[in-house]
Parts: structure tokens; C-alpha cells; sequence
């Protein structure tokens, strides 16, 4: 069994120290295997926010977690043109990961980490042809036995954002992200950006979306919140390559709580819920 802890959208920036401690002590008392932050390291990637931001990571390091990483929108400079078009990542690379493409593998999970911040579109993300070969390399070299998960910023598909079931924007390319993905044989796409919380099999959401089970976190620190979704994170414990349980663990305004916990089953062609369930 595999534990990982998923956050996204910390944003320095626009963080709560107390929430930012919060998931330094969870995480301390809960031992993951792998750490995914899943992007917007910062408000408004400026010089301070990242410094925070690596102040953060590495104190998650030096407590001994393994982290995988990608940069999010809110990484590349908005107002600072220059920056935003010569070196869109330079602050990220120097203060959080030179790695853009991280990759981490156990006896359970491959996960592969993909950056879809780009310095042209001011929210919405994409992914380049080079990153979809990329994944499809990688993970046809992982045995079959092991959980394929992949970890992008942006969804790759449109997601729920509003109480009326609107649609986001879906990541630029998504067709092919999402066909190279189903050839890949993603099990699991990790992503954020929408600061809510949202779990679906792929195939229920896109037609030959292929067999991945769509994982959204919320933000984890950020008081910028959505639809007054308070801050949390996911926690799941993957087995093999057919088991899965995820439990969203949200703040409460005083301390991190775990919410309902549901397992996934994987029938060889979707995941499907069990609540309550055994991973
Ligand atoms: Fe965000
Ligand atoms: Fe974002």
C-alpha cells in the first residue's frame, strides 16, 4: 500500500501560517510515501512568495518527505513581462525544482510529474506534444502491476467549477493529453488549480477518456477559497494497480480533519466507488 499525500495551490502569497504548520504537523504524524504538490506555489510568483514557498519545501525535505512537484499558473509572472515571456520559470526552477518533468517510482506507483503553466495563456494551461510522447515513454516501461499516475496543474479535462455544474476551460491539447493518457494507461490524473475537490472516473466525464480516475485537490493553505470550499487535501493509499481509497482531508478552522473516506475498485476498464469500502 502506498500512501500519498496530495496538495495543490499553496500560494505564498496569499497563504494562512497556521494551515501552512497545520499540514507540516500531518504530514509529520502520517508518513506518507510521496508528497505531490500539484502547483500555484505563489500568489503572484514574486521574489518573497517564493522564498516562502522554498522555505516550505524544504522544510518538508529535511523531515525526511519525498516530494513531486509542478509549477501552476500563478508561478509564472503576471504583471512582470518581461519575466513572463523571456524566462517564465526561472524564480520556480531556482527556488522550488529545476525538474519539470519528475518522475517518482516505488514497488506500488509510477508517477509522472508534467508542467502545463505556459507564459501565453494567462490561466489555462497546456500540454505540448513532446510531454504527451514523454508520458507515453515512461509509462510503458513500468510494469503493469503498479498504479500509473500522472500529476498536471491544470485538469485535463473541463471540470465542475460552479454550484450549477458550469464547465471550466479544459487544458489546451486536452484531446490528444487525454488520448495520450488513455494510451499510456493512466490510472490516476492528479490535478488542481480550481481549489475544489472532485473525484470521477474519466469515462463518465469525456467520451474515449480511456480508464483514468480524475483526482482534483482543493487548496491546501490558500485563503483565496471557492464556493466557500474550506482549505484541504487529499490523502490516498493505492495498492497495486487495482485498488485505491481517497480521503479529502479538510480544515475545520482549527486543525485538519479527514473526510469521508472512499475506495476505488478497478475493473480492468473503469474505477468505481465504494464508499466506505476497504482500500
Ligand atoms: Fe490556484
Ligand atoms: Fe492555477
Amino acid at each position: 500500500m502506498a500512501g500519498i499525500a496530495h496538495l495543490s495551490d499553496i500560494h505564498f502569497g496569499a497563504h494562512d501560517p497556521k494551515i501552512v504548520a497545520a499540514t507540516e504537523a500531518w504530514l509529520q504524524a502520517r508518513q506518507p510515501d510521496l508528497v505531490i504538490v500539484s502547483g500555484d506555489f505563489t500568489q503572484r510568483a514574486r521574489l518573497g512568495q517564493f522564498r516562502a514557498a522554498s522555505a516550505y519545501i524544504n522544510r518538508l525535505r529535511a523531515a525526511g518527505h519525498r516530494l513531486l512537484v509542478v509549477p501552476g499558473n500563478h508561478d509564472v509572472p503576471l504583471y512582470d513581462v518581461v519575466r513572463r515571456f523571456a524566462a517564465p520559470l526561472r524564480r520556480y526552477k531556482r527556488f522550488i525544482s529545476s525538474d519539470l518533468c519528475p518522475w517518482f517510482e516505488n514497488d506500488e506507483i509510477a508517477v509522472l510529474g508534467i508542467n502545463t503553466a505556459r507564459s501565453l495563456t494567462i490561466k489555462d494551461g497546456r500540454i505540448n506534444h513532446e510531454q504527451i510522447a514523454l508520458m507515453k515513454r515512461r509509462f510503458a516501461a513500468v510494469s503493469p502491476t503498479k498504479t500509473r499516475i500522472l500529476v498536471t496543474h491544470h485538469p485535463l479535462f473541463a471540470m465542475p467549477i460552479g454550484k450549477g455544474g458550469e464547465l471550466s476551460e479544459a487544458v489546451g491539447r486536452h484531446e490528444e493529453a487525454v488520448q495520450g493518457a488513455c494510451e499510456a494507461g493512466v490510472h490516476l490524473a492528479l490535478a488542481g488549480h480550481f481549489h475544489r475537490t472532485y473525484a470521477e472516473a474519466a469515462r463518465k466525464m469525456a467520451e474515449k477518456a480511456g480508464s483514468a480516475l480524475i483526482i482534483q485537490a482543493g487548496t491546501a493553505t490558500s485563503t483565496r477559497l471557492r464556493n466557500a470550499e474550506p482549505q484541504s487535501f487529499n490523502w490516498l493509499q493505492v495498492r497495486r494497480n487495482d485498488r485505491c481509497a481517497l480521503q479529502v482531508v479538510a480544515w475545520n478552522g482549527t486543525s485538519f480533519q479527514d473526510g469521508d473516506r472512499v475506495a476505488f475498485e478497478f475493473d480492468g476498464r473503469q474505477w468505481n466507488a465504494h464508499k466506505g469500502a476497504g482500500a
